[in-house]
């Protein structure tokens, strides 16, 4: 494997642990706040960006592959609103996105066709990301004119946890 995709690869082990602890602090955000079905919610989103990272880690193993250990960033924790939070968990998916996007681009230039076809999971996961938010946000936009569609739609999360 080129040395430029084993950065890229290793880089994004890192962006999936990163987003695992964005999603944790979120999910204490609305903890603190009794929104439990909002706290399951993004506990579970946590949960799927450590299976991520295990994806990536996995797969350069099999490729014989160095891992490289980096630090993980403590996220940025000043949401305003329940909308703030969601606005941001939908911004951090569109970078994820664009990362997943040059690693494949990379992968692409360099004849690194195993790489390509591994991203292929991701390419589309990421479409799944993104939409999962807006709808969410979409959802909630009635928030700032009644406090209940927001109350009902934690209790619907809180049942169902998607
Ligand atoms: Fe691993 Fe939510 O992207």
């Amino acid at each position: 494997m080129d040395n430029k995709i084993n950065e890229l690869l290793n880089a994004q082990i890192n962006h999936e642990f990163y987003s695992a602890y964005l999603y944790l602090a979120m999910s204490t955000y609305f903890s603190e706040i009794n929104m439990d079905g909002f706290a399951n919610y993004m506990k579970k989103q946590a949960k799927e960006e450590l299976e991520h990272a295990q994806r990536i880690y996995d797969y350069l193993l099999l490729r014989n592959e160095k891992i490289n250990y980096k630090r993980i960033e403590a996220p940025e924790t000043d949401w305003v609103n329940p909308q703030d939070v969601l606005d941001g968990a939908l911004e951090h998916e569109k970078s994820v996105t664009a990362q997943i996007n040059e690693i494949y681009k990379t992968a692409k230039e360099l004849n690194d066709f195993a790489t390509e076809n591994f991203l292929k999971w991701f390419v589309e996961e990421q479409l799944e990301e993104e939409e999962k938010f807006r709808n969410l946000k979409d959802k909630i936009k009635a928030f700032d004119e009644c406090s209940c569609t927001i109350e009902a739609i934690d209790r619907e999360l809180d049942k169902d946890g998607e």
